[in-house]
């Protein structure tokens, strides 16, 4: 008898390799290409202001053990929490295109993510389920919510505050890149994650991740069960957060009681999707991986926070707003030059889930990503393979070690910082070849390869898949954030070999996988692309 299909079959089955690259329809059909915007026909749509007075916070205070002051919850805060975290960035064009970037970035720039606010009654907005459409900055009005649900929310996460949930279309993505579209999906949830938790403590808000929830949970409160969606264009849940607009005297409970629910379940959902392609194409594993990886209720799941650190104290001169809203990835690097080594420590501090500090305080179970490093440009540092243990368990290089190739040295770098040197060598070449051949990840300062003891973490609990990819989004979106914070640049990589890296390390029983890869340097600007601002449409309307 054979054995059921797992989500690990889908992750062996969507793997490049030297010699083939996991199935897609291996040509852009850009008669279908879906729409990069969800509208809400008969929806109800409430503008949200463009910011006048963005708080003059400064970066580096984004991070501290305490949120900023807090802002009261109304419109206008609102506003600037979208603004700074799933928003229009810029709009580019070039050679008779136009394209607009994001806050958050994705895969191919597709943006599969979608977002909902589970919203009281403010100045300005009555209480209800809305979606968060970011062309015309707005919110389209999905369910009207009764004041009694609104306490009732209000009342179990003891203050002010909203719900947030994310859900994915997975037809945006896979119509370009097929079947290993689920991946990309989930590494561009992860990095909207960072983004709303980022942005909540630009308004002094903390994000806090409703682990315990089931995705039947999320469907049912965003009314997806009751909406009539294109042929394969629904959309799928990923998480759901509590976004606490008051300082938390005791801990936020982190499950969706069923009386929370229940209540919203059946109330009436108003607009009517409209169509995104004319004729998606079915790529019939990623639903069944989305199955294979379903969560139901459960109670809240562990994270694990690393202890509070000053060892490499980050950059804070520039405004939070203005390096949020302007992360950009680069299209290539400057191969001569290098960056400091402060500059590097200081971002990689940045990717630790150290406790109380922004965006992995949110709650997201873990960690279990580590950080395999190719090291070509970074001053007083040699070049080489090195590796970054992200966990609180001082065993985790005794773990691995045992594991990987035996000529590795792991000699720790630096006092009271989890840094090994594995090997010293020029890795620009392997950091390309592991990377689809992509040069920017050995045209940079440094390259990265999330790793993560995939097969162990997902045996028991399936959803845990989802969970992994999703921490990894939210590391790059910590290295996007960074870059841009020490005027250099970062690239997330989703195009990789898998078995490449394991080979690298010298792992061969398959107990570490790559789940996503990165690269940062100086970038070398395209002039030929122009740049327009994010909000000129509305004003010329
Ligand atoms: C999950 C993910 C995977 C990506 N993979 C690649 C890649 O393999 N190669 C590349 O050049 N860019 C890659 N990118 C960068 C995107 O193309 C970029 O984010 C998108 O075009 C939007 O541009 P922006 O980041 O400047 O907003 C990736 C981004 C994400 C979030």
């Amino acid at each position: 008898m054979g054995r059921d299909w797992t989500i690990l079959d889908y992750h062996e089955a969507t793997k490049h390799h030297f010699h083939r690259y996991a199935r897609s329809a291996g040509y852009m059909d850009w008669q279908n290409q879906p729409q990069p915007f969800r509208f809400f026909e008969g929806a109800k749509m409430v503008r949200l202001p463009l910011p006048d007075d963005i708080p003059d916070l400064p970066y580096a205070d984004l991070y501290a053990a305490v949120p900023a002051a807090h802002r009261a919850l109304n419109l206008h805060t609102l506003g600037d929490f979208f603004y700074h975290s799933l928003a229009i960035s810029a709009w580019k064009s070039a050679g008779g295109s136009r394209w607009a970037l994001r806050v958050h970035p994705s895969s191919g720039n597709l943006h599969p993510t979608e977002c909902y606010l589970i919203a009281p009654a403010v100045d300005g907005l009555a209480g209800g389920v809305y979606h968060y459409n970011a062309l015309g900055h707005a919110l389209a009005r999905r369910i009207d919510l009764p004041a009694e649900i609104c306490s009732a929310w209000r009342d179990h996460f003891s203050g002010d505050g909203f719900g947030l949930a994310l859900s994915t279309i997975f037809w945006r993505e896979s119509w370009k890149y097929g079947e290993r579209a689920f991946r990309y999906c989930l590494l561009d949830a992860g990095h909207a994650a960072a983004a709303i938790a980022i942005a909540a403590r630009l308004n002094g808000w903390q994000a806090h991740c409703l682990s315990g929830a089931g995705d039947r949970q999320i469907a049912e409160i965003l009314g997806f069960d009751r909406t009539v969606w294109h042929s394969l264009e629904s959309e799928w849940p990923e998480m759901i957060f509590w976004i606490s607009a008051v300082p938390q005297a005791s801990a936020i409970p982190r499950t969706l009681p069923e009386h929370l629910v229940r209540p919203l379940a059946t109330l009436p959902v108003s607009g009517r999707p409209e169509p995104l392609s004319r004729k998606p194409n079915p790529w019939p594993i990623i639903p069944r991986a989305a199955a294979a990886t379903e969560k139901e209720p459960t109670s809240a799941l562990v994270f694990d926070p690393m202890p509070q650190s000053d060892s490499c104290p980050g950059s804070g001169s520039r405004r939070a707003s203005d390096v949020i809203r302007n992360r950009r990835s680069a299209v290539s690097y400057d191969p001569d030059k290098h960056i400091a080594a402060d500059t590097f420590f200081a971002i990689l501090e940045r990717t630790l889930p150290r406790a109380a500090r922004s965006p992995f305080e949110a709650g997201l179970p873990g960690p279990a990503v580590h950080l395999l490093l190719f090291v070509h440009r970074v001053e007083d540092i040699s070049p080489g393979l090195y590796f970054l243990a992200r966990s609180a368990s001082p065993d985790t290089v005794s773990q691995w070690r045992p594991r990987c190739r035996p000529g590795f040295s792991w000699q720790p770098v630096r006092p009271d910082f989890p840094l090994f040197l594995l090997q010293s060598a020029d890795m620009s070449y392997d950091a390309m070849a592991v990377s689809c051949h992509q040069e920017i990840a050995g045209h940079g300062a440094f390259a990265v390869a999330m790793v993560a003891p995939l097969t162990a973490t997902v045996a028991e609990r399936p959803f845990m898949y989802r969970h992994l990819h999703w921490e990894c989004g939210m590391i790059g979106q910590m290295l996007y954030l960074e870059a841009e914070a020490h005027g250099i640049r970062g690239t997330g990589i989703g195009c990789f070999f898998d078995d490449a890296v394991a080979d690298l390390m010298g792992i061969t029983d398959g107990s570490l996988n790559s789940l996503y890869h990165f690269t940062i340097g100086h970038p070398v600007e395209d002039r030929r692309i122009t740049t327009l601002p994010a909000y000129h449409h509305l004003h010329a309307t």
